[in-house]
């Protein structure tokens, strides 16, 4: 047996650790042999492949970002640039059956679920395994690389503790997450905020500003932690609308440093703000994040081997199981007013938005 192993969509702390996973389990239990796809669906559209066997993936455990490179954009449905209207997918058909390919192993977020059930459709058998720090997917209660980006927005607010409170400022931390607050939620837990502000709880900037205020008096700084699709009740975009603009992935970022000139003058403290950005995404998998890749990389190499094609990995609980490809493109998870992380915060009195509508 043959098995292509590709990473789609940008890099995520575990990605290295699900490639190895894989790789060790079909080799060992299955006896089959590996080929590694180069910077997602570009290598099968450009011919770059490398193989994959125990000494190639010595050593990655521990690694950030991928060995197999990434490319955010490389979608053989839509390549710019042939006579086919953009459509090379018959291209990769055609290199996958040179190469032999029995099966691909497509590690990614759901824009890569999307042309991956394509593939599935179209005759090559593909198992999914769920990728983003964001921890938005469909239908898993966790995706490898959060625990990860957790720890660092953690540490960060840990930093900005001891400057803001030797300032007395107020200190505004911007979290990556794009529409999904799950980020900005657990960091802000992990690292001490006093306000969290998710775009699924549409804020209130008087009610941070009265907050700050309360703070100037008592403990003297203050500390929020804003996900970067965040926005104050009734004067943003929804989510619908900025799909609606563009239905390619949306340059977010900048509600951090917004919120910091808005709040600088109701305010006698200074304000200053922090975009975290990729710091987010880069450095080592934690522990967590390395056994949760390594369980998801396991699990899709006995679904090969048990040709149980066409699904995705899942974790429901504390199972590893799968969910058909077709019901997780296109969708994301966000989070629910009534979560209990959200009544937690509200019991130790940090202040959060409120539900639309
Ligand atoms: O989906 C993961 C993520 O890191 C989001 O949190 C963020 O909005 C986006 O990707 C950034 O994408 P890029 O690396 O293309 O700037």
């Amino acid at each position: 047996m043959h098995v292509g192993v590709l990473t789609g969509g940008g890099d995520c702390p575990g990605l290295n650790a699900v490639i190895r996973a894989v790789t060790q389990s079909l080799i060992r239990d299955a006896g089959a042999r590996v080929t590694g796809i180069e910077r997602g669906f570009l290598g099968l559209i450009e011919r770059r492949v490398q193989p994959l066997d125990s000494h190639a993936v010595s050593g990655i455990l521990h690694q950030g970002g991928t060995i197999l490179g990434a490319h955010n954009a490389a979608d053989p449905f839509h390549w710019p640039g042939n006579e086919r209207g953009g459509d090379v997918s018959a291209d990769v058909l055609a290199y996958a059956r040179e190469l032999g390919l029995d099966a691909l192993v497509v590690i990614g977020g759901d824009g890569t679920m999307r042309i991956a059930h394509r593939f599935q459709q179209l005759g090559l058998p593909v198992v999914g395994v769920p990728k983003t720090i964001d921890n938005d997917l469909l239908h898993t209660e966790r995706s490898f690389g959060f625990d990860s980006a957790v720890a660092v927005v953690a540490e960060a607010l840990q930093r900005l503790e001891t400057t803001a409170r030797s300032h007395r400022r107020v200190m505004v931390l911007e979290t990556m997450g794009r529409y999904a607050g799950w980020i900005a939620l657990e960091g802000g837990l992990a690292g001490g905020a006093d306000a969290i502000l998710l775009p699924e709880l549409p804020y209130d900037l008087q009610a941070i500003a009265t907050l700050c205020h309360e703070r100037e008096a008592e403990a003297g700084f203050t500390l929020i932690c804003i996900a970067e699709g965040a926005h104050p009740a009734g004067g943003a975009m929804t989510v619908q609308a900025h799909l609606a603009h563009s239905p390619d992935p949306v340059r977010l970022g900048g509600v951090g440093e917004a919120l910091r000139a808005q709040l600088q003058p109701l305010l006698a403290s200074e304000v200053r703000s922090t975009q975290l950005g990729h710091v987010q995404r880069g450095g080592q998998p934690t522990a967590f994040d390395r056994v949760l890749s390594t369980r998801f990389g396991c699990h899709a190499a006995e679904m090969v081997a048990r040709r149980e094609f066409g699904r995705m990995v899942v974790l429901r609980g504390d199972a590893c199981t799968s969910v058909p490809l077709s019901e997780v493109a296109g969708g994301s998870r966000r989070v629910p007013p009534d979560h209990p992380l959200l009544r937690a915060a509200a019991s130790l009195g940090i202040s959060l938005g409120r539900p639309c509508g």
